[in-house]
């Protein structure tokens, strides 16, 4: 009855929006609307959130994670709040707003959806190694219908920092290291999260993060300052953020860091010049978990009221558990600091969203409880999450087609830490996932095979102490090595291994930097205990950043890399074991061969002194380690091989205005079906701000019978071929131009034209 209420309430008062205005002037007219009846004090509310109590295995009831911030719901001074998850705690929630308060605006609610809600899918690194948009695309729609059945409109993703530094844990929530590739994955993440159009009751806002640079924090330490070139920032770090805003993306977060001396959140050049301005947002940036505060912390202000006075001046127009606009807007706006026009502007592009989402129109659409039941963890979500866990995964090395395995008449043994780990595979933003709910390794294995018996496990030792949770620091067993002998034994007595080792998913994310990325604790050890045991080891690696993998690449003839995949783990990563998918994921970050390497990435520039031309060292270069990759940024084994002819170019050269082809035969040269990815490479070989020496302009994921060939064909025009100045305007230079195709970063065919 309230709700009916409500809903007549609110349309007589917005009745001035007639049927014949498009839908985004009816949305200005009703924003301007209630602008014109709010008061300072509700208007600095819209831009307030708050966060429930943090719990990461369930929402707590309503009335206990609410406690301390009921009045201010009620007065109508908060816009929003983060962690409150589930369709009834939200509906409770959102009812104190509603109800209460004298404009009744609803509240939008935000959650950290970043590869899932309850049905997990893999790490977005992992996904990103898919390359494949509409794998993207339907994790990010599945999680959103789960997300928006349990109350939430709002993920505070994708996050599209480009990362070089495979030290910094929160690689793993990101798509790698290519702004390219970064681009056309974050778009797909929010056709996926977003939909068609934000009004669906299955669709909810999406949130660009972390604006900007977040990902170069020096020397791989989160948190840490940000000293990049303006170079860099347009042309590596801020494009997938610019396919972010041209998607429509609703919302952008700011990042922690200081960028060249200026924290992002209080960074009017990013929020202002660029993001509102240059790029046109016309949705709401909100600060990260406390970063308008931390600007004190920076030494940018001296307390919160000068804090919020920078942020909000800058374009941060929601406070994130921040209390500086709560404490001090009010007063800035009073005494004539901070002019009203700038928190209308802030309260308009909140409150835009919040109509977009069709809160205004019902406030508890999200909160369907039936709606709720019946989505989470569906059949369907369940299956999607296997396919695209095994689309994700990466075939590093295949000595002597060890890989694919026999179903039946082989004895295997599955060892290691994680081989029957049931909650790394879930990962670590992991939302709603019920604890230890993934179908582990030696589930998955012992589903596919014909005879169960001939399936040994052996745990061999534990890689952490204690329990693994969210927030506590990890301990690694470093001595423990009881459980080697009966892992011995198990390895004597099969004809193959599959060893999981790699990472505890709460190695990464967050807070989660690590200044030596090989393998933790004794699982080095145990590796080559059973190395001596048996040679036909299967490394099956589960972990969430690039790891140091020497020996194991110099000794184990086959390394499955799995990430960590979500839900479906186990069964995705047997469906490659045993053959019924052919791995075609591909690496979107390099593997160093060291961590001195960090940070490493294929799109380097050339330097004055590439070569050792004249012997001795006085080039660029390591003295005790190659320059390059073990792995480089692009590559993945299949089952079968694809053989790559010369490029053909439609013509040598290409005006500024006009286009040019290159195309090239691949040939599926094996006796199996598979996908390769073919990658597009170019070089400016001479330019006024020199240009890397190679960078992915586009790619083409086929699919090919054995035996079969296909033309791959890509067409080139001027932006594909031009780059961001120093003062952020988009150049195309004539002048001579390489072309790479091929199977990876490295292993390329090449060819060349002119620009006139
Ligand atoms: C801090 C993280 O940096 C950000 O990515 C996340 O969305 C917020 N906390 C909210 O949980």
């Amino acid at each position: 009855m309230k709700r009916i209420l409500f809903i007549i309430l609110l349309t007589t008062a917005l009745a001035s929006c007639t049927e014949s205005k498009k839908n985004t002037e009816c949305i200005d007219e009703k924003v301007d609307d209630i602008i014109a009846k709010m008061t300072l004090e509700e208007k600095i509310g819209q831009m307030v959130q708050l966060t429930s109590r943090w719990e990461m295995t369930g929402p707590a009831p309503a009335g206990e994670h609410m406690q301390g911030q009921l009045q201010a719901i009620k007065n109508g001074e908060v816009g929003s709040m983060l962690n409150v998850t589930g369709a009834e705690a939200c509906f409770e929630a959102q009812k104190l707003a509603v109800e209460n308060s004298r404009l009744k605006i609803p509240m939008i609610f935000g959650y950290d959806v970043m590869h899932g809600y309850q049905t997990m899918f893999p790490i977005p690194l992992a996904m990103s190694a898919s390359w494949d948009t509409a794998v993207i695309r339907l994790a990010s729609k599945i999680a959103a219908r789960e997300a928006s059945s349990a109350g939430l409109n709002w993920t505070f993703g994708p996050m599209v920092d480009i990362s070089r530094d495979a030290r910094w844990g929160r690689v793993m929530e990101g798509s790698g290291e290519d702004p390219y590739l970064g681009s056309v994955l974050a778009k797909a993440y929010i056709e996926g999260y977003q939909g068609n159009t934000l009004s669906s009751h299955e669709s909810i806002a999406a949130c660009a993060k972390h604006f900007a640079a977040y990902g170069f924090a020096i020397a791989g330490r989160d948190y840490n300052s940000v000293d990049i070139s303006n170079n860099t920032l347009f042309n590596v770090v801020l494009p997938p953020f610019k396919a972010c805003s041209d998607a429509g993306a609703a919302t952008f977060m700011n990042s922690f860091n200081d960028l060249n001396g200026i924290p992002a959140t209080a960074n009017s050049f990013l929020l202002r010049d660029i993001l509102k301005e240059k790029w046109e947002f016309k949705g709401f940036v909100v600060s990260d978990w406390g970063s308008i505060r931390e600007l004190i912390d920076h030494g940018n202000a001296a307390d919160k009221k000068e804090a919020a006075l920078k942020a909000v001046i800058a374009g941060s127009d929601m406070d994130m558990e921040g209390d500086c606009y709560a404490s001090s807007l009010k007063e800035l706006v009073e005494s004539g600091t901070v002019s009203e026009t700038i928190i209308d502007d802030a309260v308009e592009r909140i409150l835009r969203v919040k109509f977009q989402l069709g809160l205004f129109d019902d406030p508890y659409k999200y909160c369907d409880t039936t709606r709720e039941k019946a989505e989470l963890l569906k059949a369907e979500n369940l299956a999607a999450s296997r396919d695209i866990a095994r689309k994700s995964i990466v075939l590093l090395k295949n000595n002597n087609k060890l890989l694919p395995l026999k179903k039946s008449g082989q004895r295997i043994a599955v060892i290691g830490p994680l081989a029957n780990d049931k909650d790394s595979p879930l990962g670590s933003w992991r939302a709603q996932a019920i604890r230890n709910s993934a179908v582990s390794l030696l589930e998955g294995v012992k589903a596919a095979v014909e005879d169960s018996s001939k399936i040994t496990y052996a745990l061999g030792a534990n890689l952490t102490i204690g329990e693994s949770r969210f927030h506590k620091m990890l301990q690694f067993n470093e001595t423990d090595k009881s459980g080697f002998a009966e892992a011995i034994t198990a390895a004597k007595n099969a004809d193959v291994v599959l060893l999981a080792i790699g990472e505890n998913c709460f190695q990464t994310a967050e807070g989660r930097s690590q200044v030596d990325i090989g393998l933790k604790g004794v699982q080095m050890e145990l590796f080559r205990e059973l190395y001596r045991a048996n040679k036909n080891i299967v490394i099956v690696l589960m972990n969430g950043r690039p790891l140091v993998l020497n020996e194991l690449d110099e000794k184990a003839p086959a390394i499955l890399e799995t990430w960590h995949l979500g839900s479906e783990s186990g069964n995705a990563i047997a469906d490659v074991l045993f053959g019924d998918y052919n791995p075609a994921g591909k690496l979107s970050m390099s593997f160093p061969r060291a961590v001195g390497q960090c940070p490493i990435y294929y799109n380097h520039l050339n330097t004055g002194r590439p070569s050792n031309t004249w012997g001795g060292v006085f080039w660029s270069h390591y003295t005790d380690e190659e320059n390059s990759p073990l792995y480089p940024f692009g590559y993945g084994l299949s089952y079968t091989n694809f053989d790559y002819s010369p490029i053909k170019m439609s013509a040598k050269t290409m005006s500024s205005n006009g286009t040019i082809k290159a195309s090239i035969d691949v040939k599926n040269t094996g006796n199996l079906d598979g996908e390769e990815i073919v990658q597009l490479y170019i070089q400016d070989v001479t330019a006024s701000i020199v240009q890397p020496v190679r960078l992915l302009k586009a790619f083409n994921k086929i699919f090919l019978k054995a035996g079969e060939t296909k033309t791959v064909e890509f067409t080139l025009s001027a932006k594909d071929l031009s780059f961001y100045s120093n003062d952020y305007k988009l150049i195309l230079e004539p002048g001579t131009f390489n072309v790479f195709i091929g199977t990876n970063a490295r292993d390329t065919q090449t060819s060349s034209f002119t620009v006139e």
